[in-house]
């Protein structure tokens, strides 16, 4: 690995038919750093995401995962990557009991170790008692701690996470901040997306901002706040300007109303 980069990625692309879903975008993370994918929704977070894993063929770029191509080393990168997906949990007929004893068994870790870790975690994150139940019958965020959990029982370098917070209550998301520190301290990294500027904030030591599959501002938060600042805005506002949302808002709530105004004047 050139220096302490984790992640590089050099002038990525990936095209669905007409749709740029991400146009040559460019970054890099470091061991021992947080490092947010903001941006709207269609932003191309998931893509770029995707293509990290190799789980998409770019059309154009370079990317390097722990000094890995993971196209061509992607069994070797996934041993020391965990990764928590948007969809839902596929294993839906299993317990969380079979699916973790499933996964400690390809990751080659210790049954009993490895058992014990996961109870903890799942008592930490308030979903012990659905240790038995099938998942299918869980909720949202209690399938969505279950991939946490999942990503993290073979302590890999490399955390990539896809919206991981969203659907979590409150207490759940202070557990996974804590988890996620322990991470960091350990001098792993993690990549994380999410459309919400505050969840970014509180999380992110850097952020890359996305907007219809380019980069639009990146640095740390502190540097991205200076920015704001010197423009007179906050960064929630500077945010909403580079991702094109400012202006639309308005302008679609104003819209709104006075369609639900008329419709409400044609029924009395
Ligand atoms: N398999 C696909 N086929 C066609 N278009 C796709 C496909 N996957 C993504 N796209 C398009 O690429 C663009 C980027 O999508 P992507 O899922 O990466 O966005 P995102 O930033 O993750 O959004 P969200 O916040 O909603 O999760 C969108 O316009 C989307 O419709
Ligand atoms: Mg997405």
């Amino acid at each position: 690995m050139i220096d302490n980069k984790i992640i590089s990625v050099r002038n990525l692309k990936k095209f669905f038919g007409e749709v740029k879903a991400v146009n040559g975008i460019s970054f890099d993370v470091h061991n021992g750093e947080v490092f947010g994918l903001l941006g709207p929704n269609g932003a191309g977070k998931t893509t770029t995401i995707k293509l990290l894993l190799g789980l998409l063929e770019p059309l154009e770029g370079e990317i390097s995962i722990l000094g890995l191509n993971p196209e061509r080393e992607e069994v070797q990168m996934k041993k020391n990557v965990g990764y928590v997906s948007e969809e839902p949990l596929i294993f839906k007929s299993l317990t969380p009991k079979d699916l973790f004893n499933f996964i400690a068994s390809i990751r080659q870790l210790d049954p009993k170790e490895a058992t014990e870790r996961v109870k903890e975690y799942l008592e930490s994150l308030g979903a012990a008692e659905y240790y038995g139940q099938m998942i299918a019958s869980l909720s949202h965020g209690n399938k969505q701690k279950l991939q946490i959990v999942a990503s993290i029982l073979h302590e890999p370098d490399l955390l990539i996470l896809d919206e991981p917070i969203t659907g979590l209550d409150a207490k759940s998301v202070r557990v996974v901040k804590e988890i996620l520190d322990m991470h960091i301290e350990k001098g792993g990294a993690v990549l994380f997306s999410t459309h919400i500027m505050e969840v970014a904030e509180d999380l992110c030591d850097r952020i890359a901002i996305i907007n219809r599959g380019k980069l639009v501002g990146i640095g740390t938060i502190d540097e991205l706040r200076l920015q704001a600042d010197k423009l007179g805005a906050s960064l929630e506002d500077v945010f909403l300007r580079l991702t094109e949302q400012d202006s639309t808002v308005e302008d679609i709530v104003k819209k709104l109303r006075n369609s639900y105004k008329k419709k409400i004047e044609e029924m009395t």
